[in-house]
């Protein structure tokens, strides 16, 4: 991808492998005449900073809107990001961001894309970093790409919680494990041909590979794919929106006081392939 200056859109690169920077105003943004060129530069980029937006939560829906199809969250149509508890019941879980994944890994049908929009930001630290699994993938020596493009690998919620929680009490352990495992490809051949990684906190083991050997590999792997040339970091400001493809990245929150005020707005675009 090159750089553009189209007046109303203008795009640069923020790496060779990874994310593009869209300075627009809103209505243009929202008018959903790039909807298309944005999709195809979250599949060659695999994130997109809409840089001041201050798009409303309103907004940002209609704007998801015009990129696919729109996933309302549990409860309304914006997640709200925080650890505060009274914005947000869920503020335990948000704790799980703070290590790389992938959304829906415990599903068969993982998002599409997901979009933030800040609304504060953390006094030290809260930058969310992202990776290219595509071009970690591409980069891999050929050799390699053979010993593991079969590979399957058995993901948990469990593994994921652990990495939050480390000693649990075996009820705590039962109600992680009440969620089940998910089997998928280590190796995501996408139906466009493309091929990605499929890492992440969700990651428990490799099947039929013993257990601290299949723990190096993916120790090695996310080592491999979260490389500087394959990823990103974002320092936020108030009113930035990101997107990104959840099926061709990785993601995490950087550590930030629990007690500050950070909040992100998220909203979702269902996703269109199966892991496969
Ligand atoms: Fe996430």
């Amino acid at each position: 991808m090159t750089d553009t200056a189209d007046e109303e859109f203008k795009v640069r690169q923020v790496k060779p492998l990874i994310g593009a920077i869209v300075e627009a105003d809103k209505q243009t943004l929202l008018g959903g005449n790039y909807a298309a060129r944005i999709r195809e530069m979250l599949d060659d980029r695999g994130v997109i900073v809409f840089s001041q937006t201050h798009f409303t939560d309103e907004e940002q829906v209609a704007f998801t809107r015009t990129l696919g199809k729109f996933v309302p969250e549990m409860h309304g149509d914006v997640f709200k990001i925080s650890m505060d508890k009274k914005i947000n019941p869920q503020a335990d879980y948000v704790k799980g961001a703070f290590y790389w994944h992938i959304d829906g890994t415990m599903q068969k049908v993982p998002l599409f894309a997901s979009m933030l929009t800040c609304k504060k930001t953390a006094p030290t630290g809260g930058n969310t970093e992202f990776c290219n699994t595509y071009a970690a993938w591409d980069a891999l020596p050929d050799d390699e790409k053979r010993q593991i493009e079969s590979l399957r690998v058995v993901h948990s919620f469990v593994n994921s919680q652990l990495y939050v929680e480390p000693e649990p009490s075996l009820s705590l352990y039962d109600e992680w494990a009440a969620y089940g495992t998910n089997e998928l490809p280590l190796v995501w051949t996408h139906t466009s041909g493309r091929k990605s990684l499929v890492l992440g906190s969700t990651a428990d083991h490799v099947v039929g590979m013993a257990p601290l050997e299949s723990r190096r590999l993916l120790l090695r792997l996310r080592d491999w794919a979260t490389q500087e040339q394959f990823s990103l970091s974002h320092s936020w400001s108030i009113g930035d929106t990101v997107l990104w493809d959840n099926t061709g990245t990785m993601h995490r929150a950087m550590a930030y006081p629990l007690d500050c005020d950070r909040q992100m707005h998220r909203t979702k675009l269902e996703g269109e392939e199966a892991f496969s």
